[in-house]
């Protein structure tokens, strides 16, 4: 049997309607920014891997440090035992976030990543003896598939059948010059029984990549901060360098209480999350009453290949010849935007960093469901390139070390496809 067959008798793939689905494509290795297949037909990563391989794959550096850890200590319990992987990490990690930054809380994913999070806010307050039990976040937020994470998340198609099982949150619109004066209203008219605001800083991912402006998330922190609403920046997607600077907050003035990390964080190769907060945070947790433990953890968390694999990642962002790459792909996504931006079949085209996002016009609104999605799918991957549109619109977030080469190819390709496609869909023969 081929794989192809092997894995349709039992695999069960994420995010994929598979009655129907076209059997998905055995890879059978990487390295840099290509993937190949079993006729070793390569393709762009043009989006990392669901955004997590900033430097490439099997980068040599992290491969390098995760064998010389398995070699040393493989994992070991994190309740009651440590490692220098997790320290040497937490230090590192801390010293590249906002001073405010000192606690760091391991878990294994983004979504773990973020319910650590907000049971860090809920029982905060819990443990002062404070009655702030809502959450507040923007509409079309995403910050995970686990209850907690979807309860903070959106209300759409993925989390329809749960909406009954999931905790009521308060929604407001990610800000604009014109409305973050009524955004502050509702915050302040709700502060009292606030716990905390969630939100994806200056890119709403999942979305469709939408964008909203730092100005305006700052004046919303800074109204957070006067009403005691503790901030959780979820930057699960943003860090290490997807908007152009090491982190999105890089971009603010204000800083959140809590942050929370994964993909990017061990450069994609092993899965790490982290929640970090502030000492005030910490603190609340602290007492003879063993009742205000955080009484949360995972089997790995903390897992030693997974710190070693940060640590690497971590040095090789912080390297000049990366910081050079992310801020040319920024410099050649906003010069590509420009070219394309009057074109009659691009809506609206949206760029932060390194992330550059085409929205096709379709004549009938912007849907995940779009026709439009597949058709551009298949279009791309038969040029070997990797895009995941979201619906109509299609989205490139490369690794780092992605050629000029490789990224002109995918530009022409996208124009390609601008001409070959009609709006609205349909196969454009
Ligand atoms: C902003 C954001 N938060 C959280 C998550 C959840 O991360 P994970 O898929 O690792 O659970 C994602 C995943 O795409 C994300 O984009």
């Amino acid at each position: 049997m081929t794989l192809t067959e092997r894995d349709h008798q039992h695999i069960w793939h994420p995010y994929t309607q598979q009655h129907g689905a076209k059997p998905p494509v055995p890879i059978i290795s990487a390295k840099g920014s290509y993937l190949y297949d079993e006729q070793d037909r390569r393709y762009i990563d043009a989006v990392s891997s669901w955004w997590v391989i900033i430097h490439g794959h099997s980068h040599p550096y992290i491969v390098e440090k995760v064998t010389a850890q398995l070699r040393k200590l493989d994992q070991v319990i994190f309740a009651g035992f440590t490692h220098e992987p997790a320290i040497e990490l937490g230090e590192k990690l801390l010293s590249i976030l906002p001073a405010n930054q000192q606690k760091v809380f391991y878990t294994d994913n983004g979504s773990t990543a973020i319910e650590v999070a907000l049971k860090m806010c809920l029982q905060y307050w819990f443990n002062k003896g404070i009655k702030r039990k809502k959450v507040i976040t923007f509409f079309n937020g995403y910050h995970g598939d686990t209850f907690g994470a979807m309860s903070v998340s959106g209300r759409n198609a993925w989390t329809a059948p749960f909406d009954s099982f999931l905790f009521e949150v308060i929604f407001i619109d990610t800000p604009t010059p014109s409305n973050i004066e009524s955004l502050k209203d509702v915050i302040s008219e709700n502060a009292h029984d606030l716990a905390c605001f969630i939100y994806e800083p200056l890119v709403q991912g999942s979305a469709g990549m939408l964008m909203y402006g730092a100005l305006e998330l700052d004046e919303l922190m800074a109204h957070c901060r006067i009403n005691n609403v503790l901030m959780i920046q979820d930057e699960v997607f943003t860090g290490f360098g997807r908007t152009g600077t090491n982190f999105a907050t890089d971009h603010l003035i204000t800083k959140p209480d809590l942050m929370c990390f994964s993909k990017g964080l061990t450069g994609g190769t092993m899965p790490l999350g982290i929640t970090t907060c502030t000492t005030d945070i910490h603190q609340a947790f602290l007492s003879e009453n063993k009742l205000k433990t955080l009484f949360h953890g995972h089997s790995f968390t903390a897992n030693p290949l997974a710190c070693a694999a940060a640590l690497a990642s971590i040095e090789l962002l912080l390297r000049d010849t990366t910081q050079l790459s992310i801020k040319n792909i920024s410099h050649r996504h906003a010069a590509f935007a420009l070219k394309i931006q009057k074109h009659p079949k691009v809506k609206e085209v949206r760029q932060t960093g390194t992330i550059l996002a085409i929205e096709w016009e379709t004549g009938s609104g912007t849907s995940y469901f779009s026709e439009l999605r597949n058709v551009l799918y298949d279009f791309f991957l038969e040029k070997g390139i990797l895009m995941r549109p979201l619906g109509n619109v299609i989205y490139i977030l490369p690794p780092y070390c992605i050629s000029n080469d490789d990224l002109t190819y995918i530009y022409d390709q996208i124009k390609n496809a601008l001409e070959i496609f009609p709006a609205g869909g349909g196969n454009g023969k």
